[in-house]
């Protein structure tokens, strides 16, 4: 078995060990003030969202995760199996694996192949020339093309990138010549205002901050090293309402999109209270394709999607908008990082 199908597998595998169905982290640090009088009715609650041009009905979708081997291909499958029946859009893993491996393509072509109607995204790093990026979205006759930023993972990988220093450039004119929106985001360590103003800078316009709180590469990587010698890292980024709280502190008028460590239906509304206007969940999927199945991954979705309209009417939000209005209160340790970071 190649390297590169080796990986993908392990990737799953190790996103699976790890996996933890609760974790008490950031979004333990959101509350929302209970109002006895909402003025919403729940049938009048409308949950569709849009960024990149494209138009959702859910404020919810499958993030990038794989692609490039025969397991993955198989959960690529039953990922838009579900997408395709519960009306969600999807995100492939990363299809430099495709490009550079021919054979191995139809673990991402299967995706569009099971679910035609449905709104794609294609998935690459940032190194990439601009005809990859053209044959990855052909490949997956995608609706827009999502960049990943993983620096720390590349850095623990052995076989992984060392140049850097070009990827905001390429990022520039990937955006102005690949004829599809980009979104850009992260891996799971979050991002800070700064490199958000980069990212705006070099004409992003759509960014998934997905922070740290879930799936984590440093850990997966570490295990996948002889000495696990970066152990000190798996603490490293910003956490997903940290990130969320720095998109909102940077002026410039953006569609932000979050992921990372998102479970449940109340984190996906908690992050749209501070200000997403969707939200990925990428181990929880995995999780729960390959533990429960298909069937029943569906109906977890049903579920969702009933709990968001509660919480809605809950909130007085009619609309995913005007979740942003609703009255949240932060505890630690977001207030420190807001106190420190001058966020209102
Ligand atoms: C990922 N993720 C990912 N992201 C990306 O942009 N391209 C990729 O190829 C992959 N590959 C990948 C494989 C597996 C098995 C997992 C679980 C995840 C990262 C993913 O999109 C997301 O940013 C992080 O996983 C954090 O979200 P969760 O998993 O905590 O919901």
């Amino acid at each position: 078995m190649s390297i590169h199908k080796n990986r993908k597998d392990e990737h799953v595998a190790l996103a699976e060990q790890f996996y933890q169905s609760t974790v008490s982290g950031d979004f333990d640090s959101i509350r929302f003030i209970h109002h006895s009088f909402p003025e919403t009715d729940f049938e009048d609650v409308k949950m569709n969202t849009s960024f990149a041009g494209l138009e959702f009905p859910f404020p919810f979708f499958i993030n990038g995760m794989t692609g490039g081997s025969k397991k993955t291909q198989q959960i690529n499958l039953d990922l838009a199996t579900v997408a395709r029946e519960t009306g969600l859009a999807m995100a492939s893993g990363s299809v430099s694996a495709g490009i550079k491996h021919p054979e191995t393509s139809e673990s991402y072509s299967i995706i569009r192949k099971t679910n035609p109607q449905g709104k794609i995204f294609a998935n690459m790093g940032p190194e990439h020339p601009l005809e990859n990026y053209l044959k990855a979205v052909d490949l997956l006759q995608a609706d827009a093309l999502q960049i990943h930023v993983n620096v720390p993972q590349e850095l623990l990988m052995p076989e992984g990138e060392r140049k850097f220093s070009h990827w905001l450039a390429n990022i520039q004119q990937t955006v102005e010549k690949v004829g599809v929106p980009v979104i850009v985001k992260e891996v799971g360590f979050g991002m800070s205002r700064e490199t958000i103003r980069q990212l705006v800078q070099a004409g992003v316009h759509t960014i998934d901050v997905s922070g740290r709180g879930g799936t984590n590469f440093i850990q997966i990587e570490n295990s996948r090293r002889k000495k696990k010698d970066f152990s000190f890292a798996e603490n490293w980024g910003q956490s997903t309402p940290i990130a969320l709280l720095e998109a909102n502190s940077q002026p410039e008028p953006l569609e932000i999109l979050a992921s990372g460590g998102i479970r449940t239906p109340f984190d996906i509304v908690k992050s749209l209270a501070l200000g997403a206007r969707a939200v990925g969940l990428s181990g929880q999927f995995l999780h729960l394709v390959v533990n429960e199945g298909v069937e029943k991954t569906i109906e977890e979705v049903t579920r969702w999607k009933e709990n968001i309209r509660t919480m809605m009417t809950l909130l007085g939000a009619a609309e995913i908008a005007e979740l942003q209005q609703t009255d949240i209160i932060l505890y630690e340790p977001l207030k420190t990082w807001c106190e420190a970071r001058h966020i209102n």
